[in-house]
């Protein structure tokens, strides 16, 4: 992987900011800008409504943009519904699915709220029983919890891949087998996985897959929700109107099929179009290289952070059991603080806080004020990774 080819495809960079928050959002390389502003300036209409060559040539841009995600993924384009982001596929999930008293949820304290609140509304709503896992404070779970806490009434078990304030990675095939054996349904929050490490949904055991498509280089207000073939007539679309139905009469309609099924209205067209190109890029990459190179960072960061005399990293020990979203504490100094002094002395930026995770900051981490945390992306050099821990010493 050439990283000085990569980073010159990412013109923010010639800001000199050292961008360590790409848990949060990824940086965009001009092909993804490039192909959004190729969508308004060369053929900008509405898609699946008109016959003209604009309508027709969007319409194709965009339905290969599914494909493109699909292939990506390891799934068909039919299973691909485009969303605004992994919170809207989480949503569209849990709204879709029906309940009934007695049913329950299986869920961890290790989720982002995205992954959490949706099943706690179920509960308040329909009296379904949220079942909630505890992991220990690296992120790990004993598998035993799922086993007990599975049963015959478990509707869903939904559980994040990769930990957005730990980094840790979760065995989600191992609780796929369990909650399938409990004839379940298994959804993965796979935000901080499909940006980093290779994915392939037909073997990973999930029925629903959400994720983010601007945590992997595609324009803000892009996600992925992958649902299952076998599941599509079992899922009522959350949303109804425009654009997905196949028949309307005065009474009825009948839905499209695929993901035509789950985009109801107008959607974001050129969004989409962009995140085609996003994950086109980081195919031509490939992801095996994303992964390995990502490792090296990682473990270079870490290595230089346990240099600093009374620094406190969080999460796995092993690199080989986490990504490279590394969350820290600093004795005397509140997250935001170091995050502020970091971005005010280096120009380097950093999340700092609770990262959408109250629970598990307050019920498992006992840290209420949450934790700086740096977060790894393929496009960061090694010399970034040197000023940032020089920075840090400094400043401590
Ligand atoms: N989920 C994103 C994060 O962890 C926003 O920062």
């Amino acid at each position: 992987m050439d990283i000085e080819k990569i980073r010159n495809d990412f013109k923010i960079l010639d800001k000199g900011v050292i961008y360590l928050d790409s848990a949060a959002t990824s940086l965009t390389p001009d092909c993804v800008v490039n192909a959004v502003i190729g969508y308004y300036n060369d053929y900008n209409a509405n898609i699946e409504r008109g016959v003209y060559s604009f309508s027709q040539e969007a319409s194709k841009e965009y339905e290969e943009a599914h494909q493109k995600v699909a292939h990506f993924l390891g799934a068909s384009e039919e299973e691909i519904v485009f969303t605004k982001n992994c919170t809207y596929g989480i949503n569209l999930v849990a709204n879709a699915l029906k309940f009934k008293k007695g049913d329950n949820i299986v869920t961890t304290l290790l989720e982002h709220h995205s992954n959490y609140l949706p099943w706690l509304r179920l509960r308040d709503r329909y009296g379904v029983e949220v079942k909630r896992i505890k992991p220990s404070k690296e992120g790990f779970f004993n598998l035993k919890d799922f086993k007990e806490a599975i049963d015959s009434n478990t509707k869903i078990v939904a559980v994040t891949h990769v930990s957005n304030c730990l980094g840790t990675i979760i065995p989600v095939f191992e609780i796929s087998e369990i909650a399938h054996k409990n004839n379940a349904l298994f959804l993965v929050d796979g935000a901080q996985s499909a940006p980093h490490f290779s994915i392939n949904l037909k073997e990973l055991g999930c029925d629903f897959f959400s994720c983010s498509g601007h945590k992997m280089l595609g324009p803000t207000g892009t996600g992925v929700l992958y649902i299952k073939k076998e599941l599509w007539d079992k899922i009522e679309p959350f949303e109804i109107g425009g654009g997905m139905i196949k028949s309307v009469d005065i009474d009825d309609f009948t839905t499209a099929d695929g993901w035509e099924k789950f985009e109801a209205g107008t959607p974001n067209i050129a969004g989409g179009i962009g995140l085609g190109a996003a994950v086109e890029y980081l195919n031509k990459i490939d992801m095996k290289n994303i992964e390995e190179y990502e490792r090296k960072l990682t473990i270079k960061m870490m290595e230089g952070m346990k240099k600093i005399k009374n620094l406190i990293i969080l999460g796995p020990d092993d690199p080989e059991k986490r990504t490279g979203v590394i969350p820290f504490k600093v004795p005397n100094m509140s997250p935001h603080e170091i995050a502020f002094v970091l971005d005010e002395v280096a120009n380097i930026a950093i999340r700092s806080g609770l990262h959408c995770c109250h629970p598990l900051h307050n019920s498992v981490l006992n840290e209420p004020d949450g934790t700086a945390r740096a977060s790894l992306y393929f496009y960061n050099s090694e010399e970034e990774v040197d000023i940032f821990i020089q920075t840090l010493k400094e400043v401590m």
